[in-house]
């Protein structure tokens, strides 16, 4: 075997997935970033991952990634458990089944686990730390939201800032490196009416038990979040590398190949629709893969749309399980109404959906992946957020990245379709729509950039590769994840933006 081979054999690296598409892909395409620096790449995650990746394309998970091997274990609930609506179930039979069928899995796969360099995981299945302490092997977190977020947590359930409270439901948040907070711009699970127990209790397990994280990696770019990424150099830092999005985004089509699973078959002709509409016209609407709108929200975004007469594609995914009261279905009429204006589909191939040059912006949930692809289409965006990470996205995207704008609610929670009608024309025309859209075109070059060689993020990733690698005195020194390369840029401020 040549001298290369030989070296790549004992590189090994797992990478542990929760079974959701929004992290499964992250942590694939970080996989092949580690594979094209000579790494043999692995990736875990649960049975029911595996189940809908053969219902969207028929094939083996085997046939869907070159170059990364899968593999699966179960969560210990059936196939067909409906884990969406009963989160905390989920969660709990993850955390208690999932350990020990992870060992398992390694002792089957490595029958010599020593080869394993590194476990890296991401914050949804946190047990995985244990499970490689329990084979000596170092772990390392991809953390798969925006920088920010990790601070947001970071200081929340480690009670090193002010938070909200049943008390004080309404108080403003001050972070280092962040804009003020509002209510309505922090992440839903750090408000004390959060109805998902299990996720706090799980962000608390992880933020005060950082330690077990030997590296924490972020999928983002230093210049989009350098104030918050700097903040945390001082408290546990977080080294970015992406952003890992599909690497036709970045300019690297010919370098990289893609990664990336679906567990929803995306309807392809809406590209071909995409090519007959003029340059920069179309307004792309989705929500993601886990957000289903209610009925009366359905609503206003179809009355909206309709108004403007402006072509639109948007995603309709049918809910999996039956919802209430009509919610996440269109409007009974609207398809007829609107066959000459837009088209719907169930699932769009939004990478390449972002960078047709016919799409003028995107209506978004604000969920990272989609948030990212956006910043490298050079496009502006509509944010209307629901929960988890996406108001703190939306915030960001107003006040901080500056490409976009938000779609305000009314004191009833629900939307009006004037109030999108006016964002629509905000970012389609005029000169608040040209400085969105310039601004979005600078984050554009600055992504590529990043992951260029030589670029931040390619830079943060060779020094990974070089650490997990390296000689045993690297392996067992304590965490040296600072933010190296950026000498000579600004300096955090309090409020760094
Ligand atoms: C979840 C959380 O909801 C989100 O807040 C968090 O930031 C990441 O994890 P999800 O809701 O699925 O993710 O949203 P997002 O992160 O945007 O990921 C959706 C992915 O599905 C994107 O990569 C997007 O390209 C893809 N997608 C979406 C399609 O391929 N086709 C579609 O029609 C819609």
């Amino acid at each position: 075997m040549a001298q290369a081979e030989e070296k790549k054999e004992e590189n090994h690296v797992l990478l542990v997935a929760f079974s959701s598409q929004g992290h499964i892909n992250p942590m694939l395409r970080l996989g092949k970033r580690l594979a094209a620096k000579g790494i043999h790449v692995t990736l875990a995650t649960t049975e029911i991952a595996r189940h809908r990746m053969l219902k969207s394309s028929g094939a083996g998970p085997a046939d869907l990634v070159t170059g990364i091997e899968l593999l699966f274990y179960s969560d210990g609930l059936s196939l067909d458990y409906d884990r969406k609506t009963n989160l905390d179930v989920y969660m709990d039979s993850l955390g208690k089944h999932g350990p020990s069928n992870l060992s398992s899995l390694i002792k089957e796969h490595y029958p010599s686990p020593k080869k394993l360099l590194c476990l890296v995981t991401n914050p949804f299945v946190p047990w995985v730390s244990d499970v490689a302490a329990e084979y000596n092997i170092p772990c390392a977190m991809l953390w798969i939201q925006p920088c920010a977020l990790y601070a947001i947590y970071y200081r929340c359930f480690n009670k090193l800032s002010a938070f909200p409270t049943l008390t004080d439901p309404d108080m403003v948040v001050e972070l280092p490196g962040l804009p003020s907070m509002e209510k309505e711009d922090l992440p839903s699970f750090v408000l004390p009416n959060n109805p998902f127990g299990s996720f706090p209790k799980l962000f608390s397990e992880v933020f005060q038990g950082m330690e077990k994280f030997k590296w924490v990696l972020g999928n983002s770019f230093y210049e989009l979040e350098k104030h918050v990424i700097d903040s945390m150099c001082e408290l546990y830092p977080i080294r970015p590398i992406g952003p890992l999005v599909p690497p036709t985004l970045l300019g690297q089509d010919q370098e990289l190949e893609n990664a990336s699973v679906d567990m929803w078959k995306s309807d392809e002709t809406c590209i071909e629709w995409l090519t007959q509409q003029p340059p920069s016209s179309v307004i792309y609407v989705s929500f993601g893969s886990i957000v289903v709108l209610p009925a009366k929200q359905m609503e206003a975004i179809a009355t909206a749309l309709k108004n403007v007469k402006r072509p639109f594609l948007w995603v309709v995914k049918p809910p999996e399980f039956p919802t209430p009261d009509g919610a996440g279905q269109l409007p009974s009429r609207f398809l007829e109404e609107t066959k000459d204006q837009g088209r719907v589909v169930c699932w769009s191939p939004q990478t390449r959906v972002l960078s047709h040059p016919a799409v003028a912006c995107f209506i978004t949930h604000c969920g990272w992946n989609s948030l990212l692809e956006t910043i490298c289409s050079g496009i502006p965006l509509i944010a209307y957020p629901q929960w988890t990470d996406q108001p703190t996205n939306a915030k960001l995207i107003v006040d901080v990245f500056k490409i976009g704008v938000r779609i305000k609610k009314e004191v009833d929670g629900n939307i009006s379709s004037e109030v999108i009608e006016k964002c629509i024309e905000e970012v389609m025309v005029g000169p608040v729509a040209e400085q969105l859209r310039k601004n979005a075109m600078a984050l554009k070059a600055e992504a590529r950039k990043a992951v260029a060689a030589g670029g931040s993020s390619d830079e943060n990733i060779r020094l990974f590769v070089e650490e997990i690698s390296g000689d045993s005195s690297k392996k067992d020194g304590s965490p040296k994840v600072g933010n190296l390369s950026y000498e000579g840029e600004d300096k955090v401020s309090d409020k760094g933006v």
